[in-house]
């Protein structure tokens, strides 16, 4: 008989804890796309103008971002073997060089030429980079203080 009642009470668990676990865990910012849907959909609408206003939002901080700010996001990829200040590690020294400097050596790289030893290293890397991204970066970096 109390075996009967465990099934019960474990199924019970089962059947209301599995819902909460999953409200609790869902959540409402998937992949930068809101999955709320109902009131909370509304009420975020309103508060963002939705879909749309994000969108618009994020391309008006884009343009409104100066080739700087720009090119510090571009340079992520970069600190591991150049430093978070341009200082050099792996990679030389970038600071104090001027965004004309660095755009053209960038635009080497990227067509494959062999600057230094390790251009190799930086073929790859320059790849990546679109013509914007080149610029961005070169006025980013020229910003730096040595
Ligand atoms: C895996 C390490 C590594 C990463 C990541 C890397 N670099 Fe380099 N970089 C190097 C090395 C090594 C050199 C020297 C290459 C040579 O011998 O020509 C170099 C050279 C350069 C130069 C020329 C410097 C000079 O004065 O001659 C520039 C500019 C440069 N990198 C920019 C970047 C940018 C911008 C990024 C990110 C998009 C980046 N690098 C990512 C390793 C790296």
């Amino acid at each position: 008989m109390w075996k009967d009642n465990a099934h019960i009470v474990v199924f019970f668990c089962f059947a209301i804890g599995l819902p909460l676990w999953a409200m609790e865990h869902n959540s409402f910012q998937k992949d930068g796309i809101h999955a709320c849907v109902g009131e909370c959909y509304t009420e975020w609408q309103a508060s963002t103008g939705g879909v749309v206003g994000v969108m618009k939002a994020k391309a008006q901080a884009q343009a409104e971002a100066s080739p700087e700010e720009l090119g510090k996001a571009a340079y992520t990829g970069c600190i591991a073997c150049h430093g978070a200040n341009g200082e050099g590690g792996i990679g030389p020294a970038l600071a104090g060089q001027s965004s004309a400097e660095i755009y053209d050596k960038l635009v080497q790289y990227k067509n494959g030429d062999t600057r230094g030893a390790q251009s190799a290293l930086m073929w790859s890397q320059a790849e990546a980079l679109s013509d914007d991204d080149m610029k961005h970066i070169a006025a980013f970096v020229a910003a730096l203080k040595q």
